[in-house]
């Protein structure tokens, strides 16, 4: 499936180029592990590993204190979390997602967190979200869920750079997968976490039910007339059921349509229950074994609980293919070791005698359809299961006893759909580039309703089973029986989340009785949105009254269409909302929230340098320390290399052990280098060893010096004299060719290295005065180390002479492609001036025959071409700089001469 997504993707690549920079990530966020996919114009749906490799990272982070007086923290990712969390309780704050768009009086949700992640301090603030307290820091759900995605983010980016290390693509659209069920509180708190990203990235949230089945329906392709699907998705939280129909329309041309029709979950059933099942099983196994410790004892221990659930976290995996798992905690309490052993059956029985309704979704799905349909078991082609849970074997017992066993289509990739899926409809969605089209209807599973100043009727102003996105307007109510302010309550699923106050003061002028005999009306509009937001986009006074046109002034057009008879004007009224327990996050919140993710992310960033700093010097350092144990270094090396060697070497070591703690990252890299340096010297020696260093070895080094000092007044020459040959032409054009010369500005590249040619020759001189003495009868009373020292202060000295020669000789090929633009340049606009001049005198002539003239675009262009041809005929091609130097074109090249000329 995947490479024939490759190919739609590939096949309008190329129009995608053009337009953005830009990349889409698809994130499956879950409750247990967070998987991720990133498609730019470079990387086609490339998913994004963990630094350990992995294709899932576990959902959370772990804030630690770094001890320093300034209460810096750092922040842990990835498989280090697991030790996190049974040392480290109450900083180790996984699995956040169930605490999303949550208060403190949703007791459930919290007992439940608490329960699995024991130790973990949970307290309101000010908008009344759960905040998670770590040191002397409230750190709200949202700010955690952003930075869990923001670490994900940043390996996206990463990887985008490693795809094309010249490109600046970077992530800046997020699709989010999110469960059906979520309401509006917790899908503003999803939205708000992808705002508080560094990025602040725009958000599409995307249900994972859909998101299954758009990578199902792609992956499979084959599809006749219509059918029905189950997206059966067992987490670790929740357990949901999404049913949906396909269809390919009789017109083959049409898209492939899906369209969701059913659901039912339970947002508290999931694999968790499991591992709380195996870990009540190993409780009660242990504190049968040890009689005087009671259960609220062993609960009193955060410690002692984590390291049971994460026992039995391990032995539900292995139980899901072996018949027994073996299980052993180390100093489960007080220095009790305990071991045990937990069957499939125990496992099972303990499962089939709980209150566990694995096929309720199912059945919720098919019994409330939002269509108007009515699809019954039968009807269904398959259950799609996915999700890690679904892999529990008694989950897929039960589910072929409701359903037929065949129908139960296990294929699916659990871990990955969802996330390929998300990042499909995130492309479609955000219109980043065209994929496979797909028509997808998407309906609300809630009703939308108002209450009217808390004195009427709900009105439900979006049914169950809506397709959405959508508008609505809807006239809610007479002015004469509301009051001036009234208050509109927006609800979903009967339960009221937003007050919106309205003011209707300001409009009685207006819309007096006189003005408006007939009466005064209000309109609202409301709206759900792609994210399934629902919300009051406006609402206005319309003034009802009998026709007469004088007062309307401002809006005759419009109004007259629309009225018969009769003939209205409208007022938007000034709106307030107010949330009911949640408020929003307001602008500031979310700039501060955003800006401390940044900052701990340079840290962290920063920090991972430092570290990896450090572990290069020590690496270098053992591997250096081995390099001295080798038997051949320890005969032949001289005393003093092989002594600051090793003298290095133990003194990094034990500064590493001891004092390294505080270091920066400048100071490790020093240390590397001196004893890179160090090892360098000593293996030159070595090597050097089959070497005679005598007298003859010096000449012939002496004469290679000779060379490159021949080779440097020739470079110099040369210049000269390629100077010397344009002096003429510059001439001719009135100008000065050294003048020129001398004006040209060299490029940083060029002339950086530059600034050392003098030094350099000098050094290197210098350098040749002591192999001259080596050649003679002197070096005879030398010792080997000295005239090693020679050699190799030459071989510095000369390879640093020839790449400034190399510099140089770039140097003078800018200055004459330079000069010869200059000269191409001035010659044109000597010509044009000429040419001009002659078709003045021409034009002259002809006006005063006839009135034709010639346009001045032609001639411009005739001089044009005409210039070109005399410079190639002019400049020595063999030798042009502008033609061996390619990727310079003249045009990129402005000087302030140019104006000059
Ligand atoms: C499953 O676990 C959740 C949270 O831990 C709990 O609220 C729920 O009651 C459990 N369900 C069953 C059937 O035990
Ligand atoms: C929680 O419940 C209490 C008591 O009903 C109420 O006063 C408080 O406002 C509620 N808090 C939130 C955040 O809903
Ligand atoms: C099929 O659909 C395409 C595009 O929607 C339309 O142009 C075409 O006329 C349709 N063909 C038939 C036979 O209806
Ligand atoms: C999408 O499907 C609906 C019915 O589900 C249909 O009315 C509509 O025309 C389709 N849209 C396109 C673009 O094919
Ligand atoms: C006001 O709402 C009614 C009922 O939905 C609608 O018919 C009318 O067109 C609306 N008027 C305006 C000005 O939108
Ligand atoms: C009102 O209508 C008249 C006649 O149709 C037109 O000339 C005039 O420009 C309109 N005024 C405005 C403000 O649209
Ligand atoms: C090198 O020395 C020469 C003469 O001593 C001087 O003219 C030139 O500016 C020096 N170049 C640099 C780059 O210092």
């Amino acid at each position: 499936m995947k490479n024939s997504l490759v190919l739609i993707l590939l096949s309008v690549w190329s129009i995608w180029c053009h337009f953005t920079l830009a990349a889409v990530i698809g994130v499956d966020y879950g409750q247990q592990f967070i998987k991720a996919m990133v498609v730019s114009p470079r990387a086609p749906m490339e998913l994004i590993f963990t630094p350990e490799a992995k294709r899932k990272e576990i959902s959370g982070l772990a804030i630690k204190s770094l001890g320093d007086s300034k209460g810096e923290i750092e922040r842990i990712y990835g498989s280090a979390l697991g030790s996190m969390s049974t040392r480290f309780p109450k900083n180790t704050l996984l699995h956040v997602k169930p605490l999303l768009g949550k208060t403190i009086n949703d007791t459930e949700e919290i007992t439940a967190y608490l329960q699995e992640h024991p130790g973990i301090d949970i307290v309101p603030n000010r908008r009344n979200s759960l905040s998670f307290v770590v040191g002397d820091r409230q750190y709200p759900v949202e700010e955690l869920t952003a930075m869990t995605l923001q670490e994900i983010i940043n390996r996206a980016n990463l990887l985008l750079r490693e795809k094309d290390p010249s490109g600046g693509d970077l992530v800046d659209k997020l699709a989010l997968t999110v469960p059906e069920y979520f309401d509006q509180y917790q899908r503003r708190a999803l939205l708000d976490s992808g705002s508080l990203t560094t990025d602040a990235l725009d958000t599409y949230l995307v249900p994972d039910g859909l998101s299954v089945m758009i990578n199902f329906v792609l992956k499979k392709r084959d599809f006749q007339g219509k059918s029905y699907y189950v997206v059966y998705d067992m987490g670790g939280g929740s357990t949901k059921a999404s049913l949906f129909s396909i269809e390919q329309p009789d017109n083959e041309t049409e898209p492939l349509r899906i369209e969701f029709g059913g659901y039912g979950y339970d947002s508290q059933l999931g694999g968790s229950n499991f591992t709380l099942q195996v870990a009540n099983l190993i409780e009660n196994k242990f504190l049968s074994k040890h009689k005087d410790i009671t259960a609220e004892k062993l609960h009193r221990n955060p410690k002692a609980v984590a390291k049971v659930v994460q026992a039995a976290e391990k032995a539900k995996l292995v139980l899901s293919v072996n018949s027994e798992a073996s299980i052993t905690i180390e100093s489960i309490l007080e220095d009790i070791d305990y071991k045990t052993k937990i069957t499939k059956q125990e496992f099972e029985d303990s499962l089939n005698n709980g209150p566990f309704e694995i096929v309720e979704p199912i059945k919720a799905a098919l019994n409330g359809q939002l269509w108007d349909e009515k699809i019954g078991p039968k009807q269904v082609s398959g259950v799609i299961l996915t999700g890690g849970s679904s892999r529990v074997p008694i989950v897929q017992y039960k589910l072929a006893e409701y359903m037929d066993e065949n129908k139960i289509l296990k294929s699916v990739n659990a871990d990955e759909a969802s996330v390929d899926g998300a990042t499909i409809r995130g492309i479609k969605l955000f219109e980043a580039f065209r994929t496979k089209p797909l028509n997808v209807t998407e309906r609300s599973i809630f009703d939308y309703a108002i209450n009217l100043n808390q004195q009427n009727d709900d009105v439900v102003v979006f049914p169950k089973g809506t397709v959405f996105p959508t508008k609505k307007t809807l006239e809610i109510g007479d002015a004469k029986n509301l009051p001036h302010d009234f208050d509109i309550e927006l609800h979903e699923n009967g339960l009221p989340f937003q007050t919106v106050n309205t003011k209707t003061s300001g409009t009685d002028d207006i819309f007096s009785p006189e003005k408006c005999p007939n009466g005064v009306t209000y309109n609202a509009t409301f709206s759900i949105s792609q994210n399934r937001l629902f919300t009051l986009d406006k609402i206005e006074a319309i003034c009802l009254k009998v026709g007469s046109s004088s007062i309307e002034k401002p809006q005759n057009g419009t109004d007259k269409k629309t009225n018969l008879g009769s003939s209205k004007r409208s007022i938007r009224l000034t709106t307030s909302g107010k949330n009911s327990n949640i408020k929003t996050m307001s602008l500031d919140e979310q700039l501060k929230l955003r800006e401390h993710i940044r900052i701990l992310d340079q840290k962290d960033a920063a920090r991972f340098q430092l570290e990896e700093a450090k572990n290069l010097l020590e690496a270098l350092l053992y591997d250096a320390r081995s390099y001295l144990e080798l038997e051949e270094v320890m005969e032949k090396a001289p005393q003093t290399y092989f002594g600051k060697l090793s003298e290095a070497v133990s003194k990094h070591l034990s500064w590493l052990e001891d004092e390294a703690e505080k270091a920066t990252r400048w100071d490790v890299i020093q240390r590397s280098t001196e004893v890179q340096q160090l090892r360098d010297k000593l293996e030159a020696y070595l090597q050097s060893l089959s070497e005679p260093l005598d007298s003859k070895q010096f000449q012939g080094i002496l004469n290679n010096a000779n060379e490159l000092l021949a080779q440097i007044d020739l470079t110099e020459t040369n210049q000269q004299a390629q100077i010397d040959s344009l002096r003429d032409k510059f001439k001719e054009l009135g100008h000065n060719v050294e003048e020129q010369y001398a004006k040209i500005k060299l490029p940083h590249h060029i002339a950086t290295p530059l600034d050392n040619w003098n030094e350099s020759v000098s050094a290197f001189k210098e350098v040749v005065k002591l192999v001259e003495y080596a050649t003679g009868s002197a070096s005879k009373k030398m010792d080997r180390e000295k005239l090693f020292e020679i050699k190799s202060a030459f071989d510095i000295a000369s390879t640093e002479l020839e790449s400034i020669i190399d510099y140089f000789d770039k140097a003078r090929d800018y200055r004459l492609h330079e000069l010869y633009s200059l000269l191409q340049k001035a010659e044109k606009t000597k010509k044009r001036k000429e040419e001009r001049l002659k078709k003045k005198m021409e034009n002259k002539e002809k006006e005063s025959k006839s009135s034709s003239a010639i346009s001045s675009d032609s001639t411009v262009a005739e001089s044009e071409t005409s210039t070109a041809h005399t410079i190639t005929t002019t400049s020595p091609s063999a030798t042009t700089p502008s033609q061996s130097r390619q990727g310079m074109s003249s045009s990129t090249i402005t000087t302030p001469i140019h104006d000059e000329l």
